[in-house]
């Protein structure tokens, strides 16, 4: 028995966490869908405090990250670390824990928040038990994975993983700094730092979250799915190591661009700024790099719903690498900051980069994790990737011009130096963008659950898997 195992990948976690993303995708999309329409309708679920925006909406943004991004992360994670370094997963029962512990995490994160917990800091709202116990999955999952990287059978160690590598060693520190706090009982604590460096620290940790766990994880999967799918190497690997180091050390100063025009010092912010502009070269580099992996295959587009996600997931990749250093730019952010331009930036990257490739990626892997060479139906990927694209343009486009439109009528003034709109006006204003926004997200919604459906018919006909472990002479960089 363990000689088999030995000789095995460890496919099972694998498979936990794949279906996972798939089902906390939904939930944490259904969420957004909800407080998307309690915009545009506040009385919108009537007035149960639990179900009001101000505990919903942490609920979405903490589902849609953690739960759907997370599990699609440490799924694919153990995947490629095992079959890029041809042996099975370091600790298969350490691996077991991070998947419980994992979901233990969501489900006290899906009841403490509606409940009213939380430590008020974006993206680290869990009170501290639940920061303990997330630090200590983090641990485990570290090692496992550097673990198994570390008995891995072939001497290099593809780029693939050096991006998984930074996204769970830079998350660990982030996590542990920024949620240092001082408990006063039970499920309430005060954050370890106080006034303009709290809110440095919470911002260097913010924008490392979107730097490390929206982008570098995701890479991770890029550099492994498109060369796989197209089945050709990656365009140039040389490009993939400077892309790799560029974008981790740039990535970790351009924070502050979240607090312009705040107590911050103003060298401060300027640091964040100028570093956000050199971020577009790493981060076009990396979009160059996986689109140009087509190049002399571009036919094959035309007939892949699976290619289709993984390359478009890059097209929206360099659309929101574009436009952040852009709103980082302090004349810009005077007027995007606080409106909907940020918003609809966000989902450029969250809904077209991280759920695309997400998408891409589960659609090559979960076939074979259950035996088959094949989704249930391909013309159910080709609807969700339609669909989910329209919701995309829908939801980003409205948001655009809510946004511009609100901050030019924030800062229109009259000849005598009074305000031309009162603030009501441009929430007035606002409203048929808000409903278009709910629309593009329903569509988007509706495409994650036709891929639930999808996945569950591909899982009823699973056959017994081949997960042997190659013999060494066939290895290739990337197996
Ligand atoms: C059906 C799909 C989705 C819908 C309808 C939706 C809707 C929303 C809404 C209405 C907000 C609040 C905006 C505001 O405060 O004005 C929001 C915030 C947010 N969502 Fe989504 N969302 C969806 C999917 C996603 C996904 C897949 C991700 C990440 C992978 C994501 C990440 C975020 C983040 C990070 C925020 C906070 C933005 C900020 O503070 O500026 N969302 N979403
Ligand atoms: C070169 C890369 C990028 C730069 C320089 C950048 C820059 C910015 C800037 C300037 C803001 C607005 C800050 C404010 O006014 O408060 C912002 C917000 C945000 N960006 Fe980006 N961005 C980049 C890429 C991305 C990507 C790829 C994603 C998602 C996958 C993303 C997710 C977010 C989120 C979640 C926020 C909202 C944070 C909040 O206020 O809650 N960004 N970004």
């Amino acid at each position: 028995m363990t000689l088999i195992k030995e000789n095995t990948y460890n496919y099972r976690v694998v498979r936990q966490f794949s279906v996972m993303a798939v089902v906390w995708g939904v939930v944490g999309m259904l969420v957004g869908v909800l407080i998307a329409s309690q915009l545009a309708w506040p009385e919108f679920l009537g007035g149960i405090p639990w179900l009001s925006y101000g505990r919903l909406r942490p609920l979405h943004t903490n589902a849609v990250i953690f739960a759907f991004g997370g599990c699609a992360l440490m799924g694919t994670s153990y995947y490629v670390v095992q079959r890029t370094s041809n042996v099975r997963l370091f600790a298969g029962w350490l691996a077991e824990f991070t998947f419980w512990g994992w979901q233990l995490v969501i489900l006290a994160a899906a009841i403490s928040l509606p409940l009213g917990y939380t430590q008020g800091k974006e993206y680290a709202e869990l009170e501290w038990p639940i920061d303990i116990l997330i630090a200590l999955v983090w641990v485990a999952y570290a090692v496992v994975f550097f673990g198994t990287l570390a008995k891995r059978k072939v001497e290099h160690i593809y780029v693939a993983n050096w991006f998984y590598g930074a996204f769970i060693v830079a998350v660990a520190v982030l996590h542990i700094v920024n949620s240092a706090a001082i408990p006063v009982s039970f499920m309430k604590s005060y954050s370890a730092y106080a006034g303009v460096q709290d809110a440095m620290v919470q911002w260097w940790y913010g924008h490392n979250a979107v730097g490390f766990f929206l982008t570098a994880g995701f890479l991770g999967m890029m550099y492994y799915f498109i060369p796989k799918q197209i089945e050709r190497p990656v365009y140039s690997y040389r490009l993939s190591i400077v892309h790799f180091w560029a974008l981790i050390f740039t990535y970790m100063w351009a924070g502050p661009h979240h607090l312009h025009y705040t107590a911050l010092p103003d060298w401060a912010q300027s640091i964040g700024m100028v570093f956000s502009l050199i971020l577009l070269a790493p981060s076009w580099g990396g979009m160059v790099n996986g689109i140009m992996t087509l190049s002399g295959a571009w036919s094959k587009l035309r007939s892949d719903p699976i290619l289709r996600f993984l390359i478009v997931s890059l097209s929206f990749y360099g659309m929101s690498t574009f436009e952040g250093p852009m709103m980082a730019i302090k004349t810009v952010n005077a007027l995007s900051h606080y409106t909907d331009w940020t918003v609809g930036h966000v989902h450029s990257g969250a809904l077209g980069w991280v759920g695309f490739i997400t998408m891409g990626s589960l659609y090559y892997l979960i076939p074979r994790l259950f035996g088959l060479t094949q989704m249930y139906s391909k013309r159910l990927i080709e609807i969700h990737f339609w669909i989910a694209t329209i919701g995309v343009v829908l939801y980003i486009a409205s948001m655009w011009i809510a946004g511009v439109m609100q901050g030019l009528m924030w800062r229109a003034v009259n000849e005598d130096g009074t305000l031309t709109y009162t603030f009501i006006e441009s929430v007035k204003a606002t409203f048929p963008y808000y409903v278009i926004r709910m629309v593009g997200g329903l569509m988007y919604l509706s495409g994650m659950i036709i891929m639930a459906y999808n996945v569950a018919k591909t899982i009823m006909a699973a056959k017994p898997v081949n997960n042997a472990i190659p013999a060494l002479p066939h290895v290739s960089a990337h197996a």
